[in-house]
Parts: structure tokens; sequence; C-alpha cells
């Protein structure tokens, strides 16, 4: 290994040491009320997952980071991701009651949307695992109007012929009762479950009755009385049981699932860590980390010809900043497009727009891995047309119906994180690596823009303009930039789907490929005007 390689190892390990630390707080969000959680004889949401999920299979965590940064602990008081229940990739949502009495916070309603958005563009069954305070009440504010959407989503999946599922293990009042009121599937645990509009202190308040948590919305009662719960559960694990008993009863098929057989990588994924920069200004070939990341073309590869490669790049002479091709990812065609030199020009720009119409064409999902510090500047590119061209690909990106998959690598920048499809461009998933950093431009060029937007302007008012004054300014902002570019902040504010460990992106996205298969994958031809 030579030295470059091993610095690059110890940087980009200790940030993913830093990743972990940051996905136990999740894990450790309850503090102290784990343990009375569990001395109550209750499982905590991680334990029902693993439970729900098929013995072995992975359970792919989505958000783990949502509310880094924020007043709330980390991972938003929700539990989140795509499991496999009797062989159904499922979309599980279990709330987190050692949190907050598992109350959802704005963070939590971001991710439970965001969490409802990947289960109906992919079109996955979703199981609630619930146990909520409801509302958090400081914050309602921010919540309750927007907050009506998650079971708005809930009946609106069922009318898709999505079905859901409620597993209510605990509190599920006000509100929250409309989880299980809204799904196609009901579970009730015996002596555990509450579901009720309101209970018993605020029904003696609203109408002076006397009445208690059993006869208002226990088990029993919504299972032999109400008809709200379609089945009555023992304990935890006979829900839990129960739960999949109706997942394998749901008699799903994939929309289209035509993955074939596929090798390894070529090369390593291991060497990942040996060839990716944590310094974003030391530039890397993404061919490197392309051929780790693929399949490979030993047996079982793509098209089983002698002079198979696999990553068959498209126009490899022209627009060479911006490197696309196609491959197979756990069997799955996809064509791939990767910054190779940060800067976006023209040339990279009509590539990218054409060879999303080519995807499209053929049907085939689309994955952006970014590193780009944006579309080029200055007066040249300018009168050559860089808007213009920039448009293209961004409406390429935009009107394009292939499913998308993001992994922002390392820089994303400007519109560049719109063109190589950001997260306002609704890719199907996104995730960052931990070296990776995005914002409307770098620190040190935002901080310098605005001194000298700060400098022009004291001299249109003909004040003097105190430079070493600014010094201070100039830092706080680089400073917070920095802070706000980083992906533990842009996780904690729901704008990715995690932050992953680079070794981990080609398991993570095959995972994507196969939920994805769960709807037809059909490309558009008819895009809006392109300006030429
Ligand atoms: N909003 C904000 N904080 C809440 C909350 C809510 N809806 N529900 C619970 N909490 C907080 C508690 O204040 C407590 O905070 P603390 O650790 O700072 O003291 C913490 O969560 C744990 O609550 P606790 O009551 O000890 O937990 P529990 O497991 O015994 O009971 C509930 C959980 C949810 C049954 C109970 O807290 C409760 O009834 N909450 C109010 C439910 C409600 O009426 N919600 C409004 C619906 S819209």
């Amino acid at each position: 290994m030579t030295a470059v390689a091993g610095s690059r190892r110890e940087a980009m390990l200790e940030k993913i040491a830093d990743l972990h630390a940051e996905q136990t707080k999740a894990v450790e969000a309850g503090g102290k009320y784990i343990a009375r959680h569990k001395e109550r004889g209750k499982l905590t949401a991680r334990e029902r997952i693993d439970l729900l999920i098929d013995e072995g299979s992975a359970f792919l965590e989505l958000m783990p980071l949502a509310g880094w940064g924020s007043d709330f602990a980390v991972g938003a008081s929700l539990v989140t991701g795509i499991g496999v229940v009797e062989g159904v990739e499922c979309m599980v949502v279990a709330n987190d009651p050692t949190v907050k009495g598992g109350a959802l916070n704005p963070w939590s309603v971001k991710k439970s949307f965001r969490a409802a958005d990947i289960a109906s563009q992919n079109g996955l069954p979703t199981i609630n695992l619930t146990e909520s305070g409801g509302a958090d009440l400081p914050t309602q504010k921010e919540i309750f109007i927007p907050g009506g959407r998650g079971f708005r989503e809930l009946t609106r999946a069922s009318a898709r012929k999505v079905p859901t599922v409620s597993v209510v293990f605990g509190n599920s009042t006000a509100g929250g009762a409309y989880v299980p009121g809204m799904s196609d599937y009901v579970i009730m645990v015996k002596e555990q479950a509450k579901v009720f509009l309101a209970g018993p202190p605020l029904v003696k308040m609203a109408t002076g009755e006397v009445t208690d948590d059993e006869s208002l919305g226990g088990a029993e009662m919504h299972s032999r009385i109400s008809g709200s719960s379609d089945y009555l559960a023992l304990d935890e694990h006979d829900a839990l049981r129960i739960a999949r008993r109706v997942v394998a009863r749901l008699n799903w098929r994939k929309a289209s699932y035509d993955a074939t057989a596929y090798a390894e990588p070529d090369l390593d994924p291991d060497d990942l860590l040996d060839l990716i920069p944590t310094d974003l200004k030391e530039p890397f070939d993404p061919r490197e980390a392309i051929l780790r990341i693929v399949d490979g073309v030993s047996t079982g590869s793509t098209t089983g010809q002698d002079n198979a490669v696999a990553f068959d790049e498209f126009k490899p002479l022209y627009g060479t900043s911006l490197c696309v091709g196609w491959a197979q990812l756990h069997g799955h065609p996809i064509g791939i497009l990767a910054n190779a030199r940060g800067v976006l020009m023209s040339e990279e720009a009509q590539k990218a727009a054409q060879f999303i119409q080519l995807a499209n064409q053929k049907d085939t999902p689309l994955l952006f891995l970014h590193n780009t510090t944006g579309y080029m500047v200055g007066k040249d590119y300018e009168q050559g047309g860089i808007i213009k061209h920039g448009a293209q690909m961004i409406n390429a990106v935009s009107n394009s119906k292939v499913p998308h998959l993001t992994v922002i690598m390392g820089a994303s920048y400007g519109a560049g994180n719109y063109g190589m499809n950001g997260r306002a461009y609704d890719p199907r998933f996104l995730f960052t690596w931990p070296s990776a950093k995005s914002a409307v431009m770098g620190p040190q060029q935002l901080a310098g823009v605005m001194e000298i937007v700060a400098r022009e302007s004291a001299e249109k008012k003909g004040q003097v303009f105190d430079a070493d004054g600014f010094v201070a300014v100039k830092e706080m902002v680089e400073g917070m930039i920095e802070e706000q570019s980083l992906p533990y902040f842009l996780s904690g504010m729901v704008y990715d789907d995690g932050v992953i460990d680079p070794r981990d992106t080609r398991t993570v996205l095959g995972i994507c490929l196969s939920v994805i298969a769960n709807q037809p994958i059909e490309g558009e031809m008819n895009f809006g005007v392109f300006r030429l």
C-alpha cells in the first residue's frame, strides 16, 4: 500500500468510526427509559423489527440520523427502514417508545413522510409498529396541521392496492388512533394496546363520563366489540408472528423482477478506503469506485461474452469530466453518471442529457455519483451557453421516469447538485458517504463573495469598508457553512436517506434496486422543450 493510500484509509476509517458513534446515539436515544421499558416486559423498537423480518435477512435502516443537530434526540423517536417479511420487501415504521414516550416531533414527521414517499414510489407494503404518545406537545404547531398527511397516505396506499399493516403495542391515542384506524390489517397486543380518541381524563373533562383504558380502547374491546382490531395478540411475540402471517397471505408479486445471475465486483470494495480522499480538493477517478461497486464479469456475467467489461463507458472521449456508461448491479442493469473532474461544462451537460434519454429509451435505472463543484462559470463559458446546456441536463434529470439512485461521494455544490439529481430532483434513494459535502458553494468562496458584496455596498454608500472588522465575520460564516455542509447535518435535516460506509455502497444499492423492481420500470420519451 502506498503512503497516500495508507493515509486515505486512515482518514476514511476515522470518519466511519465517527459515523458509527453518531448512529449509536440513535440506538441509545432512549437512555434510562430503555431499561424501564424492558422492565415493563416490552421489546424495544429495534427488537420488534428484528423479530418481524425474515431471519438472517438485512434491514436497510433509513434516515437513522434524522434530527441530528436539533433539540430532539438523534433518530427522531422513529426507526424506519426496508425489511423482508415472508419474502416481501416492506417499509417498516416503528415508534421508539423510549424517546419521549414515542411522541412525534417535527423531524419524526419529516422522516415518516419520507418513508411514506419511498413506500409509495416503490409500491411497498407498510408495517407500522405503533406505540406513541402522539404529537410532541410543545411543538404541536409544527406538526398538527401537516401531520394529517400520514393518515391520508395510509388509505391512499390501500387504494393503490398496496396493503398497510398496523401492530399496536401500546399507546396510540388521539390522532395516533388513525394509524390502526386507516390500516388494512390491525393487530393489537392484549393488555397493552390503548387506542382511543381521548383517554379517561379527557373523556371525564369533555362529557363527565367515568371510564377506564381497557373499556375505552383496549385490545380485547377492539377485537371483540368495536371491530377496530382484526387480531388479538396474546403478547408482543404473538403480534409479530401474526404480522408475518398477514404478509405471507398478501399474495404479493413483484412487477419487474428480472435480475440475472451476477458476479461479485472484479475489484475489492475494501480498496475504496485507499482510493477515496476525505480531502475534497484531491481528485479521484470515479471509475475506480464504479468497478468496486458494480457486478464483475467473471462467472455469471451480464453478457457472458469473452470481451465483456464490468463498465461499458459511453462517449469516453467527449465531455471527459463526466463519466457515463452501462453496468449491472446485483443482476440489475443500470446506467451510471459520475463526475470525474469536479466541474461540469457544456459538453458534460449535453452528454448527460443524451445519456439520460438513452436510459429512458431502454427502461434502465440510473445511478448518479456526485463529486462536483458545479457548472463552469466565466465569460467564455457563459458565451458558450453553459446555462442552456446545464438546463438541458436538468430538463433530462427532471423529466426522466426511470428510477434514479444518488450517492454523494464527495463534493456536491451549486447547481451541480441539481443536475446530478440531488434531493430536490426526487431520486428514489439518496445516500451520502462520510467524506461528502454539499452546499450552494464552498465556505471560503461563500465568505469571499459576501466580502465582495459588503465592500461594494459600502462603496456605493460612500462609506469606508472595514476590512479588518470583516475578518471575524468571514471566519464565522466559513465555520457555519462548513458545519452545514457536512453529512450528519444534512442527514439530520432528512436531506438524504442515510450516511453509509463506502464499502457498503454495493449492498445498499443492490437492496434499493431490488426494492425498485416491485414496480414496473418505464422510461419517458416525452421531455420538455430542450433549449438547443
Ligand atoms: N409530547 C411531549 N413529551 C411527551 C409526550 C408528548 N406527547 N408524551 C410523553 N412525553 C415525555 C414525558 O413528558 C417524559 O418526559 P421527561 O423524560 O422529560 O420527563 C417522557 O416523554 C416519558 O414519558 P412517560 O410518561 O414517563 O412515559 P410512559 O412510557 O410512562 O408513558 C405515554 C408514555 C405516551 C403513555 C404518556 O407519556 C402519555 O400519556 N403522554 C401524553 C399522550 C397524549 O395525550 N398525547 C397527545 C396526543 S395528540
